[in-house]
């Protein structure tokens, strides 16, 4: 039986709306700000090599992801959880038995982006009664059973550390009731879990390192999201990253909120593993096997991990290192634990161990009681620290952050909002700066594919995360490595030819 007509126009719906946003996104004064291309928000999981199938009773999931990467890589352990319960992915909507959405909280704009898609899963629903509707991720840990009196629609609510409950879950569901579970663990890292690469290209692939987050930043709702830090056995993450090698992948990123901190101590030998000593384990694996890593935090990126980056060449010369505002009272009061200066000197000492490391940063405009000379020292540390791009925000207040009970909230939303106008106009300045000067460079490209615009051209990164986009070349191809010189540059993209 053909579905009903309006599934498919809300399924069409749904797909125009899962490419419009960026990594970290949900503000919506970045529309149309150009920013690397790491993740798309909302993305059905789903390959075509994967198995599905339309044998009579099957069943089937859906899921889409919102929020950083980390949430993006639960999904795949979900995806893995599930399919041991027998589910199969789908893209199609309509012929889902559990439609699943991995929420974020980060800003009110992410919760509300969530929201409209719960309605739109509404509609479906109603055409097909009996569909689960499954809430998972940091929206659901943060409100808990608050969610099913919320959203009648709502059957599972699933918090980031209890997915290896989902097939209970799902029985339970399946029998009428309304399931949650939101306990959080000091444990749980799914370091057993073989991840299944819904949406790859079957090049790059992001491994988590490391869950939670211990830092409290005021402003951050993630440590009551995902709560305790906790690091994941190295031995499961090398072994990880050697299935992906062996698979043909060539480029890992190890994730976690404050990769720097990563910690793990080895309970036969008592050894302790830094993230200094994880980075040069992982790099060891084969010369081909690229591995960058995110996020890192200024107060614990010390030179041991600038000296390991630079003794292998393929870790690649780039780091992401926040600096949410370049005011050291601003800071004091957004608990980052460090200070202007600080954060000065570890560029500095990036630059001094690698001259050709590229940096970016998340930024955050209109922090509580922040005046306009701090907003200018926020704009005068992008110009100073030359970023190759940044990601960034207006504040918006999180519900039961220290921020919300110790600050007012009180920079009016216009300000907010004009203040990051002049930030994104300056890092877009910077970031064309920045790409011209690669202009007549050679670099190394891993291919990852036909450019977006053009089955003619291929497009990849170089070691400094910046795309490069340059014509096909006869007998090469997706997962190998390339030279490129740069003949033209615009604030997202380097345009070049092969030189091979
Ligand atoms: N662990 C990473 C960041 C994770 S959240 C780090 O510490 O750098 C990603 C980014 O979202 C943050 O870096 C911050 O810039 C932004 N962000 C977090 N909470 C926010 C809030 N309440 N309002 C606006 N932006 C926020
Ligand atoms: Fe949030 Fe700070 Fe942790 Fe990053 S380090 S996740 S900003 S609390
Ligand atoms: Fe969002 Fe949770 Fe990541 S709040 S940014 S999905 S850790």
């Amino acid at each position: 039986m053909a579905p009903a007509t309006n599934i498919y126009l809300i399924f069409a719906a749904l797909k125009t709306i899962q490419k419009k946003h960026s990594m970290y996104d949900q503000n919506p004064t970045l529309e149309g700000i150009k920013t690397i291309d790491e993740a798309q928000q909302g993305n059905v999981l789903f390959k075509d090599h994967w198995k599905t199938s339309h044998a009579p009773g099957a069943r089937h999931f859906y899921i889409e992801s919102y929020g950083c990467q980390m949430n993006f890589s639960d999904s795949e352990i979900v995806a893995s959880i599930l399919g041991e319960a027998g589910f199969y992915p789908t893209r199609n909507i309509e012929e889902s038995d559990l439609i699943l959405i991995n929420t974020c909280s980060i800003r009110e704009k992410a919760e509300e982006t969530v929201r409209k898609r719960l309605k739109v899963f509404e509609l479906v629903k109603k055409e097909r009664p009996g569909t689960m509707v499954g809430v998972l991720g940091c929206m659901a840990e943060r409100l808990k059973k608050k969610f099913l009196e919320e959203e009648k629609l709502v059957d599972i609510v699933v918090g980031p550390d209890a997915y290896r409950d989902l097939p209970n879950l799902i029985g339970g569901a399946e029998a009428g009731d309304k399931m949650v579970n939101v306990l959080l663990s000091r444990e749980e890292t799914y370091a057993d879990i073989n991840p299944v690469r819904l949406e790859s290209n079957g090049i790059t692939a992001f491994i988590s390192i490391m869950r939670g987050c211990d830092n409290m930043c005021s402003f951050c709702v993630v440590p009551f999201t995902r709560g305790r830090e906790r690091s994941r056995d190295t031995f499961s993450i090398v072994a990880e990253a050697v299935q992906l090698f062996e698979q043909g992948y060539r480029e890992v990123t190890l994730l976690g909120q404050n990769v720097d901190s990563y910690k793990w101590e080895n309970p036969e030998t008592g050894e302790l593993v830094t993230f200094a000593h994880l980075l040069e384990q992982v790099a060891l694996i084969h010369p081909d096997l690229r591995v960058r890593f995110s996020t890192s935090h200024p107060k614990d990126m010390l030179d041991d991990v600038l000296h390991i980056m630079a003794k292998y060449e393929n870790i690649c010369k780039y780091i992401h290192l926040p600096v949410q505002s370049g005011n050291s009272r601003v800071l004091e009061l957004m608990n980052r634990t460090y200070d202007r200066e600080w954060y000065i000197d570890r560029i500095e000492a990036i630059r001094r161990i690698m001259p050709d490391c590229a940096v970016s940063s998340d930024i955050i405009a209109g922090f509580c009681t922040e005046t306009e000379e701090e907003h200018q020292d926020t704009l005068s540390m992008i110009e100073w620290a030359n970023y190759s791009m940044s990601y960034m925000f207006y504040y918006s207040e999180r519900p039961g952050t220290l921020a919300a009970r110790k600050y007012p909230d009180d920079i009016p939303e216009d300000v907010k909002k004009r203040r990051l106008q002049e930030i994104i106009r300056l890092q877009n300045v910077i970031s064309l700066r920045h790409n011209q000067a690669e202009i007549g460079k050679t670099f190394k490209v891993l291919i990852e594919g036909d450019s977006r615009k053009s089955d003619q051209d291929f497009c990849g990164r170089n070691t400094q995360n910046k795309m490069v986009v340059f014509p096909k070349k006869a007998g090469l191809k997706p997962g190998e490595y390339t030279h490129v010189k740069i003949r033209e540059a615009s604030s997202a993209t380097l345009l070049g030819d092969i030189v091979d």
